[in-house]
């Protein structure tokens, strides 16, 4: 029996620990519901076979035909794949229409977020739920598939749609977050593909193995520091956590011009602390910011270039 049914799952945030989680550090990632995927799944008339819309590019693409070659067969097809050879289910009869308005290739988790969506949309039209950490496991699948050799960050964070503080190989770690605070996302409008940036840092710490991993381990340090402030509601400590991880990521390699001109901005405006999230050298910076200052920095992060600032509350 197949039924209509509706999924959506949230972007993310990495706060910190970006890249040296590649390499066994923790991170602490946080879902950003204020950009999602929205999947709707239809029955279609028997025969019709499995469509995929995608309603923001206004192209079809139908299961049966998909090329596995084809950029549109990792995104949209592989996921659905994998979860009906989980489910040993051959293509149903169905059509799947999804929107998203989390940036592509911005590091807010576009294809994990993607891949959760449509797997979960199948699921529920399918009516054969599937536990979470099933699903956590498929969509990492399509990770890797888009980004070679992920931590698995980005996809549980999504999945599980909670803050999470994650070690690559571990199970799922959440934390108490005893106050809330407010964070500026600034899209620096710069595309940048995460497998690039996380297979330049791996080829640095092949490289420099010595200074490379001393990088890395500092960065748990402020990882571990991060997560102890932010269950004992001690904010105020985040910031200059937020600009040390930022500037051990340029040492990486991983920041560009407008990274750090966006951070300078966002600091001279009044932010606590200003990093990077995600790959670098494109994508977002977040901001760590007093309720009463957002507006200020927002408009000092637009002067420099953001082309879209997202204000997002953490919530206790
Ligand atoms: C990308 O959002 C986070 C990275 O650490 C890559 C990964 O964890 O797979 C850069």
């Amino acid at each position: 029996m197949i039924r209509a049914a509706h999924a959506a799952a949230p972007g993310k945030i990495i706060l910190f620990g970006e890249h040296a989680v590649v390499h066994g550090q923790p991170a602490i990632a946080v879902p950003l519901a204020a950009v999602q995927v929205q999947a709707r799944a239809d029955p279609a008339s028997a025969g019709s076979g499995l469509t995929i819309r995608a309603a923001d590019i206004g192209r079809v693409f139908r299961f049966r035909d998909a090329a596995e070659n084809h950029s549109f067969y990792n995104a949209l097809i592989y996921p659905l794949r994998l979860a009906l050879d989980w489910l040993h289910q051959s293509e149903p009869d169905l059509t799947i229409t999804v929107q998203s308005t989390i940036p592509i290739g911005g590091g807010l988790g576009s294809g994990a977020a993607l891949a959760a969506a449509l797997i979960r949309v199948l699921l529920a039209a399918l009516d054969s739920p599937l536990p979470r950490e099933t699903v956590n496991a498929l969509v990492y699948e399509v990770e890797k598939r888009h980004h070679g050799s992920p931590s698995g960050v980005d996809n549980t964070v999504i999945v599980y749609a909670q803050p999470v503080y994650f070690v690559r190989g571990q199970p799922l770690e959440t934390f108490e977050i005893s106050r809330s605070f407010t964070l500026l996302v600034a899209d620096s409008g710069i595309s940048s593909p995460t497998h690039i940036t996380v297979g330049d840092v791996r080829q640095l710490y092949d490289a420099e193995p010595d200074r490379v991993g001393a990088i890395f381990a500092r960065i748990g340090e402020i990882v571990r520091a991060a997560r102890a402030a932010i269950e004992s509601g001690k904010i105020e400590l985040l910031g200059s956590l937020m600009n040390e991880n930022h500037a051990l990521l340029r040492d990486l390699t991983v920041s560009s011009d407008k990274l750090e001109r966006l951070c300078r901005a966002a600091l001279d405006a009044g932010a606590q602390g200003a990093k990077l999230s995600g790959g670098g050298r494109g994508g977002n910076i977040i901001a760590l910011a007093e309720p009463g200052q957002t507006d200020q920095i927002a408009a000092a992060l637009r002067q420099q270039g953001a082309a879209r600032v997202i204000e997002t509350v953490v919530r206790s």
